[in-house]
């Protein structure tokens, strides 16, 4: 018994801000940029733009490919760093706009960027406990570009906007085989500074004297999320490979978080993955966090690029730390 992906759809704003506007902004330069994260452009949402407005049109795609209607879906799940509001959960509002019917379980959950594979095994167990719950979306947006510090050219040139989605449908017999295989979700507090907003919650509610020292933004120590990124996702993509008796040589795509090609590429060696099989979009959106994967697994769904039972490894790792890795049988 488990979960298997029947339909994908993304998102991303209409605004494209490149490389050569960020040259206007902050003390950067295209060469940099690109040399040290793959980055060329990202999306950037609209000032009234909510993250469930993104999550909207992306959970739309989502259900049209899967041929699902709304009053079929059972649970809604988003997964976001940038809730529409502090309460009711962006999943409650995104029910409303999308008609799904009432008595649906409706949460938002929050991993930072592996909030979207955190989501997927949440439904993927609670199928197993909730024998009513036959479809599910799990959503993955950000409009991260609102925590951004447009004056840190160490942040600023990194992150973008979007929203990906996906519907799972609970498999109570073995049909085609595909679906949901391992899972490995960790989490380290010890590593809480490193990639934090410190401003905005009870910690450290907004006054001016924190806004005056932009403390409502990321800060990020790179280097040292960097290091951690990389051995943590290799760590868990070789545990659901052992758990699943998988070798790397029958995946399809690796499907890491889009934060830095330098990390996406570095896990890929580390797991003898040639780059024909680690997908990488982070040139076009920027780290789009929890929105990742999900945009990834659309562009790969509705580009054709994976065949009915191949193996798609989705790993991430975000703030917290947190970390993950999943394997998919399509
Ligand atoms: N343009 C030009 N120079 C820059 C820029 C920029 N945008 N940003 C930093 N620099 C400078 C620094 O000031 C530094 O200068 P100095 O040597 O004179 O002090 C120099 O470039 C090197 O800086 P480093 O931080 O050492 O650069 P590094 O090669 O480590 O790359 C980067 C920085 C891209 C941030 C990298 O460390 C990285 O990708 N880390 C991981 C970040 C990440 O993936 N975060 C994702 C999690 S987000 C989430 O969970 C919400």
């Amino acid at each position: 018994m488990g979960t298997k992906i029947i339909g994908t759809g993304c998102y991303t704003p209409e605004r494209v801000l490149t490389n050569h506007d960020l040259e206007k902004m902050v003390d950067t330069s295209d060469e940099w940029i690109r040399t040290r994260t793959g980055i060329e452009e990202r999306h950037i949402a609209a000032d009234g733009e909510s993250a469930s407005d993104m999550a909207y049109p992306a959970c739309i795609r989502a259900l049209e490919a899967s041929g699902t209607s709304p009053d079929e879906i059972g649970m809604i799940i988003v997964a976001t760093v940038c809730p529409d509001y502090p309460f009711p959960s962006t999943a409650c509002v995104l029910q409303r706009k999308l008609k799904v019917s009432p008595g649906a379980i409706c949460l938002d959950m929050q991993a930072a960027c592996s909030g979207f594979i955190y989501a997927l095994d949440i439904v993927n167990s609670m199928v197993k406990t909730h024998p009513s719950l036959k479809k599910a979306l799990v959503v993955g947006v950000e409009k991260i570009t609102m925590l951004t510090d447009w004056e840190d050219r160490n942040t600023c040139v990194l992150f973008g906007d979007g929203a990906g989605a996906v519907v799972l449908e609970a498999r109570r017999d073995s049909q085609d085989g595909g679906g949901i295989v391992a899972s490995k979700l960790s989490a380290d507090g010890n590593f809480t500074d490193i990639l934090m907003v410190k401003a905005g919650g009870s910690a450290m509610p907004l006054t001016k004297e924190v806004m005056d020292q932009r403390l409502q933004y990321i800060r990020m120590e790179g280097q040292e999320v960097f290091k951690q990124a990389v051995n943590a996702m290799v760590g868990a993509c070789k545990e659901v490979l052992q758990e699943a008796g998988v070798t790397s040589s029958e995946i399809r795509w690796l499907i890491p978080h889009q934060a830095n090609r330098r990390i996406i590429e570095a896990v890929g060696k580390r797991l003898n993955l040639t780059e024909e099989n680690v997908f990488i979009n982070v040139s076009r959106y920027g780290n789009t966090s929890a929105a990742s994967i999900a945009i990834a697994l659309d562009e790969i769904a509705r580009g054709g690029k994976v065949e009915r039972g191949e193996y798609l490894l989705l790993t991430a790792f975000g703030a917290g730390l947190t970390w993950g890795a999943t394997l998919l049988r399509w």
